[in-house]
């Protein structure tokens, strides 16, 4: 009988790409895919660390399934993953129906610690601190209309709120050769859209296992060659690594779609400086200013933390003012959470829950008048849109995304999902930009 396999991914977007790959793996040894975790002979929960917050999720969705696991003891239960490499052993204590801890370095493993498992029927533990060995061709992919291609893993910055460099290791970067064939074989499988993935997606190219050397802007240029394909997106830059050689791929490189994700943190150099990111708000400003005006039309996206140890009503109204002034198209705004092994974690975690509160809901505030404002600028003009399928709210409209990602709806139909296609925009509703196909 096939075996039925079940993965739930939380997270970067670095993590979903992990679950379809180890999705994949276990596909290519006969496994399904179950609908849902009742209906699996695997669960895999393929977690995240970066805030308690995501943590919290994961303990109570696996805590969850304990009553499953005791009524079926050959159900396989599996924590891949952050959190995998984060809490180790001990996760066996906490959450003693877990048969299997696997750390993102282990991803590869994954079908042998299950093999074993069946054998043995012990608890297995994978948290090899090297680096992967090699990066494999996976053909699988969960969305039908965006591909996410990693081109390197772990991180080198140790920026000292996250816990990513404890859990993900020391960076590596795949070579531009496995890039280029998987993005070829993406595009053969129909795919019009790749999103190119890292935790620094800059230093792309500084440690390599194997291949010729190729930085990141380089990258994008040869991606861009890839006969049919339509659009290039990729994710994290860091804005010390983006640099003008990256800017003037965007410019020329005609797939690659207007929109950044350059995630500030901060808007205050004292907390810049503690967070160790290696730029100012100056510095910062000087990056945005260079992009626009050699992209004048790009989105661009940030991330900031609100209450980072030691931050002032001062150093907050710095981050204001630089929402202000950059006037994002859109922000991820998160109150600080102390992670176990980064740096900050060793310092108070001073600014009161309520303070954080209340500086996140101002910012968010904020945003969002700024964000609405942004979208309007697009009202009578007509965007190119990747059609994804039916909108959850109404299946009559299709949604997908226009070039600068943001969000759009129209009146579609099952033809459309994976196609371009021409959208006037005549009103925006919320986050999203609605209008009607032009023929
Ligand atoms: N607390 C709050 N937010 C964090 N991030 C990373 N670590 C933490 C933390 N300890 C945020 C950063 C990062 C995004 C992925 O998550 O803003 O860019
Ligand atoms: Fe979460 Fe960071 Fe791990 Fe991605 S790399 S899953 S954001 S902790």
């Amino acid at each position: 009988m096939t075996k039925r396999l079940h993965v739930t991914s939380y997270g970067c977007q670095m993590n979903v790409r992990d679950g379809e790959e180890v999705a994949g793996l276990l596909m290519r040894e006969g496994y399904a895919l179950a609908p849902s975790p009742d209906e699996a002979d695997v669960i895999l929960f393929n977690t995240c660390s970066v805030r308690e917050h995501a943590e919290d999720r994961v303990w109570s969705n696996v805590g969850a399934l304990k009553t499953l696991k005791a009524s079926r003891p050959e159900l396989i239960i599996g924590i891949l993953g952050c959190m995998a490499q984060a809490h180790q052993e001990t996760i066996f204590r906490r959450m003693p129906h877990v048969d299997f801890v696997a750390g993102p370095a282990s991803l590869y493993d994954v079908p042998e610690l299950i093999e074993t498992i069946q054998e043995e029927r012990r608890p297995q533990l994978a948290v090899a601190r090297r680096r992967r060995p090699e990066f494999q061709q996976v053909s699988y992919h969960a969305s039908g209309v965006s591909a996410f291609v990693t081109i390197m893993e772990g991180c080198d910055k140790f920026c000292t709120y996250c816990i990513i460099p404890f859990t993900r290791g020391r960076e590596v970067s795949r070579p531009a050769e496995q890039v280029v064939a998987e993005v070829e074989e993406v595009v053969r499988q129909g795919f019009k859209e790749v999103m190119l993935l890292g935790q620094n997606v800059n230093s792309y190219g500084r440690r390599r296992l194997s291949g010729a050397p190729t930085t990141f802007p380089q990258l994008l240029r040869r991606v861009n060659a890839v006969p049919g394909l339509e659009r290039i997106r990729f994710i994290t830059s860091h804005p010390h690594d983006a640099d003008d050689a990256m800017v003037a791929a965007m410019r020329d490189a005609e797939h690659v779609c207007e929109h950044l994700h350059l995630p500030v943190q901060s808007g205050s150099d004292a907390v810049l400086a503690r967070m160790r990111r290696d730029y100012t708000a100056a510095d910062y400003l000087a990056k945005v200013a260079a992009l626009r005006r050699a992209v004048p039309e790009v989105a661009l996206s940030t991330d900031i933390i609100v209450g980072f140890p030691g931050e002032t009503e001062e150093d907050f109204e710095a981050t204001r003012r630089l929402l202000e002034t950059v006037r994002f198209d859109s922000a991820f705004m998160f109150n600080y959470s102390p992670r176990p092994m980064a740096k900050a974690s060793q310092w108070e975690n001073d600014v009161p829950p309520e303070v954080k509160d209340r500086r996140l809901q101002a910012l968010l505030a904020l945003q969002e008048t700024i964000g609405r404002e942004r979208d309007r600028a697009w009202l009578g003009r007509t965007v190119e849109v990747l059609a994804e399928g039916p909108s959850p709210k109404n299946p009559a409209d299709w949604t997908g995304r226009a070039r600068d990602n943001r969000h759009v709806v129209f009146p579609g139909g099952l033809e459309l999902t994976g196609q371009l296609v021409r959208v006037r925009v005549h009103e925006i509703r919320g986050h999203t930009l609605v209008g009607t196909v032009m023929g």
